[in-house]
């Protein structure tokens, strides 16, 4: 038998470049092309129609909307083209009160895609559904007000038509808004007391070998960033590809659409071999050996004699006390099952549950099983937290994705266009990045392109991953 866990590594990686100055929120992310500002253009036509909107029709729409409207306008064109999109936002910003988009469109049916959808909202103020999807036409203009629950979108393209529009705002008095909704996050929890026998039924050896882990974290430390190819065995590998296709799995849609929307599995739903994969992503044994890998510290394992007899006979629960650092009973979280907590403050399955873990100093993680496919992604947010943390990415099913597809995982500056890194979906491939608080990643859009990539054996287009993030 494999010996027993060691005490985890020393040294955590270098903390990823230094912190670039606090940013303003991310503009939603744009694919089409966009003309510069054309407030001040001196071509005659632009002009005309600059003088056309800021002076007759902002006085009629000053009237009509019953705002006190300001008579100059942004204004700039917009060329959305095949798998152009752009998704779901809300457009406030300082002083924009009604947005309007004057279309220049050739004749356009709803199947070219393209369309103007507005969403409904629910009690946070967060987009719900579409409600109205307006199909745009030659010569038409739309406005709407601008305010906390303005959300829309521009639907992917779909044909090879050009859509043009010009677009812009107009200004007037600020309206305060609501504060931003801030989401519960996924659960999160420490890990389940499996021990390295679960790594040898699943990882493919290289990986169990502790000189090319002293050679992964030495890489990884480097770069904070490493890709695993071929990571399980085959045939483990095969088996779970197999039970990813089971007709059994429930699959509910993640929004609200201005942060997100893919499908994630119900967990109850799963065949069992999909529920052994997730328990090894969450069993100490891979804590261990994410720790060697990263050389974070995943794991306060000082190895007693206790852990040994924990790992010799069934996994059982001293194992996972035996890891809790005694600091945490003066914490004032409540300890889930200390039976010498002081107080509990509330008795709610919601307090045992999740929040002891919270900055308690225990590892922890938290992670699902997705689905991707057209017209999935994530986005960046303001409300986005970000802070120290690994994140693992696990990808099944996407042979022959292209890039050119979408639905790589980009890794910006907070506030900044720029990309740091970019995780494409690979069979077998186990991504792990370690990122910091200026740092947030979203899942590009997945375009109409990716419908060609087609499975034929299981009909079907897109792929899974398994999305966990590892919190020291
Ligand atoms: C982690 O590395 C140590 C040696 O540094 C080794 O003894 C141990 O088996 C490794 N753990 C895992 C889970 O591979
Ligand atoms: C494949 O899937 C599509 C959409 O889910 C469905 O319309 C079609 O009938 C399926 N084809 C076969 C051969 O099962």
């Amino acid at each position: 038998p494999p010996p027993p866990p060691p005490p985890p590594p020393p040294p955590p990686p270098p903390p990823p470049p230094p912190p670039p100055p606090p940013p303003p929120p991310p503009p939603p992310p744009l694919s089409l092309r966009q003309s510069e500002e054309l407030g001040a253009s001196p071509e005659p036509r632009i002009a005309a129609l600059r003088h056309a909107l800021c002076e007759e029709f902002q006085v009629w729409l000053s009237a009509v909307t019953q705002i006190e409207l300001e008579p100059t306008i942004d204004i700039s064109c917009a060329k959305y083209e095949y798998t152009d999109v752009l998704l779901c936002h809300d457009d406030e910003l300082e002083g924009r009160r009604i947005a309007f988009i004057l279309y220049l469109v050739p004749p356009w049916e709803k199947s070219d895609g393209g369309t103007l959808d507005l969403y409904s909202t629910d009690e946070h103020f967060q987009p719900q559904q579409i409600t109205k999807s307006l199909v745009p036409s030659w010569n038409t203009l739309i406005f709407f007000e601008v305010s906390p629950v303005s959300f829309h979108q521009v639907s992917e393209v779909l044909s090879q038509k050009c859509r043009l529009s010009v677009s812009g705002w107009f200004h007037g008095p600020s309206v305060a808004r609501p504060a931003r909704h801030i989401e519960a996050p996924l659960a999160r929890s420490p890990h389940i007391p499996y021990d390295h026998e679960i790594l040898y039924e699943w990882i493919n050896l290289v990986y169990l070998d502790v000189d090319s882990q002293a050679q992964i974290q030495e890489e990884f430390e480097d770069r904070s960033e490493i890709l695993l190819k071929d990571f399980l065995k085959k045939e483990k590998y095969q088996l779970l590809c197999e039970a990813l296709e089971s007709k059994e799995i429930q699959w509910s849609s993640r929004g609200p659409a201005n942060k997100r929307f893919y499908e994630a599995a119900e967990e109850d739903s799963l065949p069992d071999t999909l529920k052994k994969f997730l328990q090894l992503l969450r069993s100490e044994a891979l804590f261990l050996l994410l720790s060697n890998f990263t050389g974070l510290k995943l794991h306060f394992l000082a190895p007693s004699d206790e852990d040994e007899d924990a790992e010799e006979g069934q996994a059982a629960d001293s194992t996972g006390h035996s890891s809790l650092k005694p600091e945490q009973e003066d914490t004032e979280q409540p300890a889930n099952g200390n039976p010498d907590q002081p107080h509990q403050p509330e008795n709610t399955p919601e307090a045992q549950d999740g929040k002891m873990q919270s900055g308690s100093g225990t590892p922890v993680c938290a992670g699902e099983l997705r689905r991707w496919t057209h017209g999935h992604y994530t986005l960046v947010h303001d409300s986005q937290a970000t802070e120290f943390a690994l994140d693992l990415l696990f990808f099944c099913g996407c042979e022959d994705w292209d890039p050119e597809y979408g639905g790589f995982t980009s890794y910006i500056a907070k506030g900044e266009d720029e990309e740091l890194l970019t995780v494409n979906p690979e069979d077998n491939c186990l991504a792990l990045v370690y990122r910091d608080k200026e740092t947030m990643k979203f899942v590009k859009y997945i375009n109409h392109r990716s419908l060609a990539c087609l499975n034929k054996h299981a009909n079907r287009t897109g792929f899974w991953d398994f999305s966990f993030v590892y919190y020291e």
